[in-house]
């Protein structure tokens, strides 16, 4: 199954094929992470562990979840290995191309689409569970995916979503050098952002907007995580020291019900 590129807006026709581009350097990661077993998993750029975090629901055998923007898809495959029936959806047809190739090593099925996470192929309420890890969460527009992603969601089911912290989107120049302690860039109308390293476009709220979006949506907010590294974590994104990580919050994560 895939959306024909041209009927897709611009800016997931440009991400679609910067990620073709970048797909390459995606696999090793993707092939680290599909390896991660149960209870082992990790989030985010700074590997930051399940365990500490707890963001995967304890109750997911036998529940329908959806990978908003999988890529390479291992968070499908932690969930499949807990019991879940995931669904995995992605904007790029060679992230996706990694995806069947470490299904088929781990022998580990799963459906996998090439589509837009504005606009998924599914009817309403056909998911317990949705979540995205640095996919549509950023890369798709917020006001299409989130009220897409209440559509799919049963009353009671869980959208969890990592994201770029906010405060991390005031401060970096760029996706190439490190976050300043300055704020580069104004906080109210944060929404769409292009670095001039690509043609890329991702997305960016406040907390404010997000809280606003959510609850328009259907949603009622659980909870919002910011993520700490720990000391001695390392990354392989230049956007960010430790420093910096360890002072402000690179990456956070919001928890949300769909209200029935
Ligand atoms: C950073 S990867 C996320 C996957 C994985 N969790 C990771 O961190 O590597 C971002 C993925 O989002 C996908 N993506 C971007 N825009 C999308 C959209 N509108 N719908 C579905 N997937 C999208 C990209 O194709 C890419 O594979």
């Amino acid at each position: 199954m895939t959306t024909a590129d041209g009927a897709l807006p611009e800016h997931v026709q440009r991400n679609r094929a910067s990620w073709d581009e970048w797909a390459p350097d995606y696999v090793a990661d993707g092939e680290v992470s599909w390896r991660l077993m149960p209870g082992d998993e990790k989030w985010g750029v700074w590997g930051i562990p399940e365990r500490d975090l707890q963001l995967l629901p304890d109750d997911l055998a036998g529940k329908d979840a959806i990978e908003l923007g999988c890529g390479t898809a291992y968070v499908s495959a932690w969930l499949a290995r807990r019991g879940a029936r995931p669904v995995g959806i992605d904007n790029s047809e060679q992230q996706l191309a990694t995806a069947r190739r470490l299904q088929a090593e781990h022998g580990l099925e799963f459906p996998l689409i090439h589509g837009n996470a504005e606009a998924v192929p599914f009817p309403d309420a056909s998911f317990d569970l949705a979540i995205s890890e640095y996919g549509a969460s950023i890369w798709a527009g917020p006001y299409a995916w989130i009220p897409e992603a209440a559509r799919l969601l049963r009353p009671g089911g869980r959208l969890v979503f990592l994201v770029n912290a906010t405060t991390l989107m005031l401060c970096m120049p760029d996706e190439e050098r490190p976050a300043t302690e300055e704020m580069l860039r104004p906080l109210r109308g944060l929404h769409r952002l292009e670095w001039s390293s690509d043609d890329s476009v991702n997305f960016a709220l406040s907390h404010g907007e997000w809280i606003r979006l959510l609850r328009a949506s259907g949603f009622a907010i659980e909870s919002l995580i910011e993520l700490w590294p720990g000391e001695g974590a390392t990354t392989t994104f230049p956007y960010v020291t430790l420093a910096w990580a360890r002072q402000w919050p690179t990456e956070e994560v919001w928890i949300a019900r769909r209200e029935g």
